[in-house]
């Protein structure tokens, strides 16, 4: 959706070009007819309305009028239409939801019936046809693969058991950033490449392979998940326009399936490097090598003749979305953070004094100083609630027609939560606009989405099931940052916090920062 507004002048040459001078107005008026008669008599059938909304134009609906910043143009849409509201891309019908108290009607109330997910055609690409967790709908697959995510992939036993592999990564960052002291870094890559290689080595840490190629399967990965985060942000015509689709004009469906390619040939590999060193093993031989990675209960999973079983498909899917779902937004969060804290150094000087007295001078962070940095966490949910990682979340999709706020949202239709318009607005929050982590040490707002004006990892059944190693991750990334470095930005640098919009909200322009020591004994970098 980032470049909706190119779109917009996309369709407005498309039309300029138009040699016939006389068609268009003609088409113009007989369509706009039809429209009208079709809207009409679809609420005035004895059910509720749709939501209000804007006029849009016959066949490409309200696409020439969204602008860049999607976001942003929704808050002045809900101040002219109301906490809910709908318009049309193409024939595709999209309904927006502003407030908590309807929000709570789509994730609480009705939760089961807005449980889908009505995937982009990139997405569909990318997730071998929805065969995943994040993109399929509400259906057996997805419950069994949801299962297998919170009980063995995230349990709170698996989150704790893989606390070496956070210790060791975190603690090479750390040496990375020692040996860059008086340089620029840019954050966003360290960040990416700490949490993709906790990842990799919570999944297939065990794989021969992976030893063997050390982090350059993370280094290839970070390329492929920001080439599918840029093609999920880019709007595709074949979405707003299906009968176009086998065309696939912006060849978004191509790019998307060669960086599935890329991936499935990665995951063939170590997949099939696995089954291949299991067969070579008793059985008993594989247990006793030492902790059991993700991959090996993946595979047990696969061989289980039961219906919880899975297909290696399935496991694919389940590599993929850890990948991308676990990274992108991560370190997203953690640029952001920083670049809060680097802008308000009052609040940057707090965090450190509270590490100096939670962790000392003489240690480096540890997962067990976690719980204790408050202040840190209310910084980093704040830094959430003014940039929500996903802004309108992951969209939802009612599986029938269903009544929200006196309006029918008819089965189908796409459902955007407003996260980031409900976040700032002045009804839930004072002065919403100033950065101040005070207000999460008063009030304590979760991250399962249980107060509704607070909700950046979703809520309801589709709720984010990353929560537990997001948490931990970002907690110990920035801690570690903090405590063992102090920050300033490249001489000749602005502060900078502007946005960039796409499914996920980035900042516009990358944040780079000069880390100096900060810990007197250097022994402990090493
Ligand atoms: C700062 C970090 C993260 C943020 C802000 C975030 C946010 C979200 C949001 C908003 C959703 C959609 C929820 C909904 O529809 O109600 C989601 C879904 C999901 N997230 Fe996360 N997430 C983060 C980290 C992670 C991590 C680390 C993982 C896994 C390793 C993960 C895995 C998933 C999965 C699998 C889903 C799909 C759940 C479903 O549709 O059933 N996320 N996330």
């Amino acid at each position: 959706m980032a470049q909706l507004n190119s779109l917009g002048s996309w369709w407005w040459e498309v039309m300029s070009s138009n040699k016939n001078e006389l068609t268009l107005p003609i088409s113009a008026i007989i369509l706009t007819g039809l429209w009208y008669i079709w809207t009409v008599s679809s609420s005035s059938n004895g059910r509720s309305p749709l939501p209000p909304g804007p006029c849009s134009l016959p066949i490409v609906g309200y696409l020439p009028f969204l602008s860049r910043d999607l976001h942003k143009q929704f808050v002045n849409m809900a101040h002219s239409y109301g906490p809910i509201f709908k318009f049309h891309l193409g024939s595709k019908l999209h309904v927006v939801i502003n407030t908590p108290d309807l929000a709570k009607v789509v994730v609480r109330e009705q939760d089961e019936i807005f449980a889908n997910r009505n995937a982009t055609i990139a997405a569909l690409a990318i997730t071998y046809g929805g065969q995943d967790v994040v993109m399929s709908d509400n259906n057996s697959d997805w419950r069994n693969l949801g299962k297998i995510f919170v009980h063995e992939v995230l349990s709170h036993k698996n989150v704790e058991a893989s606390r070496y592999f956070r210790r060791d990564e975190v603690r090479k960052t750390s040496r990375n950033v020692y040996s860059k002291i008086g340089k620029t870094i840019d954050i966003c890559e360290i960040a990416f490449s700490t949490e993709a290689k906790v990842l990799t080595s919570m999944l297939w840490g065990n794989t021969s392979e992976e030893k063997a190629n050390g982090g350059q399967i993370a280094a290839e990965l970070q390329i492929i998940v920001a080439n599918i985060v840029e093609l999920m942000s880019k709007p595709n015509m074949s979405d707003i326009f299906p009968s176009l689709a086998w065309l696939d004009l912006q060849c978004i469906e191509r790019n998307m399936k060669r960086q599935l390619d890329r991936l499935d040939r990665i995951f063939t590999r170590i997949i099939h490097d696995r089954i291949e060193s299991n067969s070579n093993k008793s059985k008993d031989a594989v247990g006793h090598e030492g902790k059991k990675d993700l991959l090996q209960t993946f595979i047990e999973l696969m061989d289980q003749k039961n219906p919880t079983s899975i297909k290696i498909t399935q496991i694919k899917a389940l590599l993929l979305n850890i990948m991308v779902a676990g990274t992108d937004t991560t370190t997203t969060l953690i640029e952001w953070t920083m670049a809060e804290i680097m802008q308000n150094h009052d609040i940057m000087k707090r965090i450190q004094e509270e590490l100096l007295q939670i962790v000392g001078p003489n240690k480096i962070v540890e997962e067990s100083h976690l719980p204790k940095l408050q202040y840190l966490d209310a910084t980093i949910k704040e830094t959430l609630r003014l940039h929500p990682v996903l802004p309108f979340i992951l969209p939802r999709s009612p599986s029938q027609d269903c009544v929200v706020g006196g309006y029918t949202t008819p089965k189908g239709c796409t459902v955007f939560l407003n996260v980031w318009a409900i976040h700032r607005d002045p009804r839930y929050w004072d002065n919403p606009l100033e950065f101040n982590p005070e207000r999460f040490l008063t009030n304590k707002y979760d991250f399962k989405g249980t107060n509704l004006n607070f909700f950046p990892f979703g809520s309801g059944r589709r709720l984010c099931p990353g929560v537990p190693l997001a948490e931990k991750m970002q907690l110990y990334i920035l801690a570690s940052l903090l405590h063992s470095f102090d920050w300033s930005l490249p001489e000749g640098e602005d502060h900078d916090l502007s946005e960039t919009f796409g499914i996920t909200l980035k900042k516009r322009k990358p944040l780079f920062a000069v880390p100096s020591q900060r810990l007197r004994n250097a022994s402990l970098y090493m």
